[in-house]
């Protein structure tokens, strides 16, 4: 981002009334006052609010609202991580499924730490070769690449950090979020994130984590299955902001993946877990089962406990029993 854009919507962020003047932005950028004319009408078009005023220059009175501003994450995220590094973010207006996507970058110019995210994603995918469906600017769809290179047996631990991640910055907002293993967000039994985690390996190493994160965010949603932040709370949400909070809890908690601190992340995680200590079932796909929910380990083993005995499961679908949403 360009300098001036970002002291422009910085001032507006912290409710300064400050002016840029043309001439300024001309300097800084090295152009003609024509083409900072041309600069500001492009930023009206991307919908950004800019009052003129002949005297002072100009000043930012709106961010757009319809659409993601990768300035604007990195802008959010910068305040978060004060000073540690930031991924490149890579913005389509349009993409058939950010994880698609990601994966063909690494394959194609091996740039290996990278976010991708849209506005309107058209050929999402999910678990299990399901699709996922986001509503063209108002939900959030995004894929955050890592190269971690550890052992794939910790390949659960990015789930984790990444729902934990996605918990915290949406609970700011809306109340009663929890965790579903093994990797989606529920606010009682209705979904509002899906998480799709691949990964492509080296020997007995993580090369690249490719986590991708889907919520209903502004899309009105009331349904029997799934929900959206906005038909919860009756408002609209900033999904610059939360794609900031979340990439950067998810980078922050990576750092710790590999240290005993990651023992507190597993905690935190815990405690969001939906349904824990009550009975679920879980379908495998062979069969359904019904029992209680003891316990989820770091590695995202699965243990319930079936006529008093301990039964563990690697994969399947999960719901809690008891009535209501
Ligand atoms: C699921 O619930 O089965 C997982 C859904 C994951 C959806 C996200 S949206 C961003 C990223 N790109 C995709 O194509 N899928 C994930």
């Amino acid at each position: 981002m360009n300098r001036v854009l970002y002291s422009l919507i910085k001032s507006y962020l912290n409710d300064e009334d400050k002016y840029v003047s043309g001439e300024a932005i001309g300097d800084e950028l090295s152009v003609t006052r024509a083409a900072v004319w041309k600069q500001v009408e492009g930023l009206k078009a991307k919908g950004y609010g800019i009052d003129a005023s002949p005297k002072k220059g100009h000043r930012i009175t709106a961010l757009p609202e319809k659409t993601i501003i990768p300035e604007l994450i990195t802008l959010f995220m910068e305040e978060i991580l004060h000073g540690k590094s930031i991924p490149e973010i890579i913005y389509r207006e349009e993409i058939g499924s950010t994880n698609t996507y990601a994966k063909e970058r690494l394959l194609r110019d091996g740039k290996s730490e990278f976010i991708v995210i849209t506005d309107h994603q058209v050929k999402g995918r999910g678990r299990l070769e399901r699709v996922w469906n986001n509503e063209k600017g108002e939900d959030i769809a995004l894929t955050i690449v890592s190269a971690p290179m550890i052992p794939s047996a910790m390949f659960y631990r990015f789930t984790m950090n990444s729902s934990l991640a996605v918990y915290h910055a949406i609970s700011k907002s809306i109340t009663g979020v929890n965790i579903k293993w093994p990797n989606d967000l529920y606010v009682g039994k209705r979904k509002i994130c899906g998480i799709l985690s691949e990964m492509v390996t080296e020997e007995n190493l993580i090369r690249n984590m490719i986590i991708g994160i889907g919520i209903n965010v502004n899309s009105i949603r009331d349904e029997e299955k799934s929900v959206s932040m906005r038909s919860i709370a009756g408002r609209k949400f900033d999904r610059n902001r939360i794609a900031a909070e979340i990439i950067a809890g998810y980078l922050t908690y990576n750092e710790l993946l590999k240290t005993d601190a990651f023992a507190e992340i597993y905690s935190d995680w815990k405690e969001h877990l939906a349904w824990l200590g009550t009975e679920v079932s879980i379908d495998t796909g062979n069969e359904t089962i019904r029992g209680i929910l003891r316990d989820v380990s770091p590695e995202g083993v699965v243990t319930l406990e079936i006529d008093g005995a301990p039964r563990t499961f690697y994969s399947g679908d999960l719901m809690g029993t008891t009535s209501g949403r």
